[in-house]
């Protein structure tokens, strides 16, 4: 079986909403397994390399200002296929095209506080795990569950 990781994070506004609990459940019912975890606040330094891809698009600064505004909870999950995994979980970038069952579709209204945030590849995967959790994770947590027959 393949393994992958992929970074998710939980961003403010589904923090202070306390849904942490709800997409966990969510990761764990769909059978990833948690590979790292961290609650924290992000400077602006970090969420403007998070988000690098998106740096011309008209509304990166307002983007910025919601990633920095409070905790968010980073979050490592590992599984098959793991990005493409998560990302079905979570569901289209805006609410109101994600379909129902999914994280967004479920629990927000507004492209501008979608909750959560996952990978959109391996690559953004790699990076933003270093970005995160350091070289250290980047490179080494893929035999975590060595062993485990789930
Ligand atoms: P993007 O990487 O395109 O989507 P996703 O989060 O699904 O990978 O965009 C990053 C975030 O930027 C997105 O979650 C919400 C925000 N955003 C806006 O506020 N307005 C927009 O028009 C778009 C496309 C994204």
């Amino acid at each position: 079986m393949q393994q992958e990781q992929t970074f998710v994070m939980v961003k403010p506004d589904g923090v202070r909403r306390g849904l942490v609990g709800a997409v966990i459940v969510r990761f764990e019912q769909k059978g990833f397994k948690l590979a790292a975890i961290e609650l924290r606040t992000i400077d602006r330094a970090l969420a403007e390399r998070h988000y690098g891809d998106l740096r011309t698009k008209p509304f990166f600064s307002e983007l910025v200002d919601y990633l920095t505004s409070g905790p968010v909870c980073a979050m490592i999950w590992q599984g098959e296929h793991a990005v493409e995994n998560a990302r079905s979980l979570i569901g289209k970038t805006n609410p109101a095209e994600a379909s129902p069952g999914t994280i967004r579709g479920d629990f927000a209204m507004d492209i501008a506080g979608n909750i959560v945030h996952g990978s959109d590849s391996a690559a953004s995967a790699a990076r933003e795990i270093e970005l995160f959790f350091g070289r250290h994770a980047a490179s080494h947590p893929l035999d975590l569950f060595a062993g485990d027959e789930v």
